[in-house]
């Protein structure tokens, strides 16, 4: 009998000792092939502890970036390189550089969607599992400068009371999520909890964050919060891939996407094919030059050893 794409798939990663990494985002089949799931902040720290040889990243390319500053002894591959991100597409480098001339004293905050040449420039990583706790975590009396998402940044602003300096990028995504969404979700599901993902444009209304039924998580948190949760209903506002997982480990409940068109069309781009493409030849290596690799290093290394 012939084999199918996901036996050879997991056949090949035992023989070559690979692991698949997928993020909540990725297709449905990619993240049921893959050996780790979890949001940015997770799938940071299982790429930097696996002993495996071979890092398969099922998502966006700065997410396999990411994994490749912090493994430079293990091969990174990204079976998507063409997969970006409207944010780490929002700041360049040079850009970045001259956003710090003019503000020599500043403390640069970089979301974890961003390039390895803006990592480089950077004082701290975030996620947004921990911007609140990186941004809480800084001293006071210095200029902070957050980038890019400012629809995360005007959150973290909002719950920590911290005035910071905002890039002006957002996820193309996320950045539909209005607070009128929002409210017309909770009259129509008064019985659910809401779920947001602090990229909304949502994220920083007050009687958004003001709301009892209201959640602001990660993709992660999202999972965790259903977990411990005993309501039955939740509404969910960020990319719809994260249901899937939600449905499979939570059959008894009910999920209603806030809106059906929260797609990130990057992460479609990982396809079971591609990871085979991989595994068969090697395919999307990730290779970053090895003085930028070690100074992106340090603000993600700052951040997982903040936790
Ligand atoms: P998470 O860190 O919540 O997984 O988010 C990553 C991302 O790209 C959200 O759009
Ligand atoms: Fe980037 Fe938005 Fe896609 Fe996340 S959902 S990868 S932030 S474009």
């Amino acid at each position: 009998m012939m084999e199918s794409i996901s036996e050879r798939i997991a056949r090949l990663k035992q023989e070559k000792g690979a692991v698949i990494l997928a993020h909540y985002y990725a297709p449905a089949e990619v993240q049921d092939a893959a050996d780790f799931l979890g949001d940015s902040l997770g799938l940071s720290r299982i790429a930097a502890g696996t002993k495996a040889g071979t890092i398969i990243f099922g998502g966006v390319h700065f997410m396999a970036e990411t994994a490749a500053i912090l493994c430079p002894d293990k091969t990174v591959l990204s079976p998507a390189p063409d997969a970006g991100c409207s944010l780490a597409d929002s700041i360049d480098a040079a850009t970045l550089r001259k956003w710090k001339e003019a503000h020599p004293d500043g403390i640069v905050v970089s979301y974890v969607n961003t390039t390895a040449a803006v990592k480089a420039q950077t004082d701290w990583c975030c996620t947004s599992a921990n911007a609140v706790k990186v941004v809480g975590s800084l001293p006071e009396g210095r200029p902070i400068l957050f980038g890019p998402d400012r629809h995360l940044g005007g959150h973290i602003m909002k719950v920590t009371g911290r005035k910071m300096e905002l890039w002006d990028g957002v996820c193309t995504v996320h950045d539909v999520i209005s607070p009128e969404m929002i409210r017309k979700a909770a009259g129509e599901h008064p019985d659910a909890d809401i779920l947001i993902h602090p990229e909304a444009a949502c994220s920083s209304d007050a009687e958004t964050l003001a709301a009892d039924n209201v959640f602001f998580y990660s993709t992660a948190g999202m999972l965790r919060h259903v977990a411990g949760s005993g309501r039955k209903k939740f509404v969910i506002a960020t990319e719809t891939g994260t249901l899937h997982q939600l449905v499979k480990e939570h059959p008894d409940r009910t999920f209603i996407p806030l809106s059906p068109g929260l797609v990130c069309r990057d992460m479609k781009k990982v396809t079971l094919e591609k990871i085979l493409g991989c595994l068969e030849h090697g395919d999307g290596r990730v290779i970053i030059d090895e003085e930028t690799r070690q100074r992106a290093m340090l603000p993600i290394r700052r951040m997982l050893e903040l936790e």
